[in-house]
């Protein structure tokens, strides 16, 4: 693949990923991703915004080749993480009169990761720009999207703003722009819920910063490019400032096929009373989709069963992700069966302390749920409904 044009004057020269499965050794990725790098050519000097994970060094290389760049002024790093940073030694031998340019925080966190040569560093303060003859580069502080050195480049001239992590998706497609609404803003949630959830109070505010810039492209460092930007700020609104839906995630596991009975009765009396109900068997894997569903979720029903006197360890997981996530939630329950005793409903409780919820009764029972269990259910089903209605939810 060549330098693609993103406008006059700015170029993607980063790499597609189309073959990664998980990233952190924590974060699955059924569609990949993309480490996005920008190449911006002004008419006297010539800047690198961010660079690719390092097993993609041999492509990035590819790419300044084939744009014949031979001379670099500023290689800009707007997060320090190393999917956009960790090529930055190779990029600072092959530019050896290129200044690193980064946020004060990034700094010692760059020469702490990968042992850049302080001397090179230039650090930049909120709001301070760089002159590239024509173009100009603003730099944005944006801490805590999702590490607490992140900034943003802004192009006022093209009206482009550089995001790094902000506004991305792991996706990996060959349109260099957002072209598929739907698959795009799945892949743009999702990527919210895993990395940037935690971090509503902080994307609010710099929502409300960016509405003072005028945008014609957002270009994140990884998925598709947004040459209609309304598109995926409106969807950060949305997920950051609305209020949850009418809508209860239903993470489970079942290991003899009760807690699946009751999980089944909870859909039933959810769906009868208006409510929507997304169940989540943690078997398949993908805690990705958990996280995608309790961006909006107003309520989660933990489904265990009872294994060495505690809840299912995928079930623990479960309930640590999403205290860590912090979701928007309201209310909390826990459903599950047990053989001859046990602490599942303590401990699960125990491991969501961040979880701003009303706890509502659990239903716990004894060997295969019988009629009056299921009647157990459907109260808990009934008071979710009550309770989001009152809320003004339904
Ligand atoms: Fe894509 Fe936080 O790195």
């Amino acid at each position: 693949m060549r330098p693609r044009t993103v406008c006059d004057g700015i170029q993607w020269i980063g790499s597609i990923d189309w073959n990664r499965e998980l990233f952190d050794e924590l974060i699955p990725l059924p569609d990949g991703t993309s480490y996005n790098a920008y190449l911006v050519s002004g008419s006297e000097k010539t800047a690198i915004i961010d660079t690719v994970d390092p097993e993609k060094a041999p492509e990035l290389c590819a790419m300044l080749d084939a744009a014949n760049v031979e001379s670099v002024d500023y290689i800009v790093a707007n997060h320090a993480e190393q999917d956009h940073s960790g090529t930055l030694p190779m990029m600072m031998d092959r530019y050896p009169d290129a200044q690193l340019v980064c946020s004060a925080k990034a700094k010692s966190m760059l020469v702490d990761l990968l042992e850049v040569p302080e001397e090179r560093i230039r650090t930049v303060a909120d709001g301070e720009t760089i002159s590239l003859g024509d173009l100009t580069l603003e730099f944005i502080y944006a801490p805590w999207v999702h590490w607490p050195e992140t900034m943003l480049t802004y192009v006022p001239e093209r009206k482009v703003l550089l995001s790094c992590d902000l506004f991305g998706s792991h996706l990996a497609t060959s349109d260099l722009f957002a072209s598929e609404p739907a698959r795009v803003y799945r892949a743009a949630k999702r990527y919210f819920a895993e990395i940037m959830m935690p971090f509503r109070n902080h994307i609010e505010k710099h929502l409300e910063k960016l509405s003072k810039y005028q945008i014609d492209i957002i270009a994140p460092s990884h998925g598709p490019l947004h040459d209609s930007p309304d598109f995926i700020m409106d969807a950060y609104r949305s997920w950051t400032l609305d209020s949850p839906s009418n809508k209860v995630a239903i993470p489970y596991v079942s290991m003899h096929g009760s807690t699946s009975v009751m999980v089944d009765r909870l859909i039933s009396g959810l769906a009868d009373r208006g409510v929507a109900a997304v169940p989540h068997h943690l078997s398949s894997g993908d805690t990705g989709r958990l996280a995608m569903e309790l961006v909006d979720a107003a309520t989660v029903v933990l489904g265990t069963p009872t294994v060495l006197a505690g809840a299912h360890p995928q079930v623990a997981y479960a309930a640590m992700l999403a205290n860590a996530l912090r979701p928007k939630l309201r209310f909390a329950s826990i459903i599950g069966s047990y053989g001859w005793g046990g602490k599942a409903v303590e401990q699960l409780l125990s491991l969501v302390p961040n979880l701003k919820v009303e706890v509502l009764d659990p239903v716990i029972v004894k060997g295969h749920p019988k009629e009056t269990d299921l009647a157990a259910v459907d109260a808990l089903a009934a008071t979710i409904a009550s309770k989001h209605a009152d809320a003004g939810l339904s």
